[in-house]
């Protein structure tokens, strides 16, 4: 049955993606991905499941027996599926993360598109990050999947400045073990940073600032991975010193097209899906 004015299908032959997470209601995903897919003309839909850790097991078998075409994993979930998932993607083994699970003749697959979607949004920004020096505030979940993305994408040295050293040494001792050829520090060892990246939360609230005053000096570009709000206190001083910004809008854009490519094998419509992205947070 398709609705002429919306063109959205739904019938019995409708295909079925999700999210798990917890809480999940929250999410842009359903809305992004169900756009994404039927803009390719796929008859699907892509729906939220609020789950509990003790209910993965169950619910990926559930998923089997309806042939989900595919889901994604949010917090705090995206460790605790592992165990559950028949193979996983080198990235996301080695992060510990997985944020996307696809079917394959041998079950279910985990990926993590969280770094790459970081890393194909700097596009936008015409960054390459191919031998640049960049300085990462935090050392969490986030911090790991877009560090691992950036020293895959050639990055020549990363400062990690983070609260707590002993996180910092941690990913540090994980990147250098995977990627000898990046210089990697948990101290400030440069000036002039090409990109300066904030993946902490602080700067959700306004008037909060992660960055002290000489990181900003001559970056070259200033990211956040925070979208909400829309500028945070640290690209808004970057802004008065005339660097450019971007904020998490594309990472999080950018982690569903590359989620979306994994399970259709198709170009995903990225203008639709930023469109709507948009929209909605509007
Ligand atoms: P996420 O999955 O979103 O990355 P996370 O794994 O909890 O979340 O990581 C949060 C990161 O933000 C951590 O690096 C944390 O620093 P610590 O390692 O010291 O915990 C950092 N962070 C959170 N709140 C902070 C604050 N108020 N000041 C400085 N750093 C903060």
């Amino acid at each position: 049955m398709v609705d002429k004015k919306t063109n959205i299908s739904v019938d019995g032959k409708t295909k079925i993606y999700g999210i798990i997470g917890d809480p999940v209601s929250h999410s842009f995903s359903p809305l992004m991905q169900t756009t994404g897919l039927q803009e390719l003309g796929i008859n699907a839909v892509y729906l939220p499941f609020p789950t509990e850790k003790e209910r993965l097991g169950d619910l990926l078998k559930a998923f089997t027996e309806i042939d989900l075409q595919g889901f994604n994993v949010t917090v705090p979930f995206k460790s605790d599926i592992i165990p559950f998932l028949d193979e996983i993607d080198p990235a996301a083994k080695a992060l510990g993360s997985v944020n996307t699970v696809a079917p394959t003749r041998n079950g279910w697959k985990g990926y993590s598109t969280d770094g790459a979607g970081f890393v194909r949004g700097l596009q936008e920004a015409n960054f390459d990050p191919k031998g640049k020096n960049v300085a990462m505030l935090g050392a969490g979940g986030s911090a790991k999947a877009v560090a691992y993305a950036l020293c895959e994408a050639g990055i020549h040295r990363l400062d990690i400045i983070n609260r707590t050293k002993a996180n910092s040494e941690s990913l540090q001792a994980l990147l250098t073990e995977h990627f000898p050829d990046v210089l990697i520090s948990t101290v400030q060892t440069y000036l002039g940073y090409d990109l300066l990246l904030n993946t902490t939360s602080v700067g959700m609230r306004e008037g909060d600032c992660p960055a002290p005053f000489e990181l900003l000096v001559g970056a070259g570009l200033v990211c956040d991975i925070i979208y909400n709000p829309a500028k945070t206190d640290m690209l808004k001083q970057a802004e008065e010193r005339d660097i450019p910004t971007q904020n998490g809008l594309p990472m999080l854009l950018y982690q569903g097209v590359l989620a979306l490519e994994i399970w259709t094998k198709q170009t995903a419509p990225v203008k639709v899906m930023a469109k709507v992205l948009k929209n909605h947070l509007s």
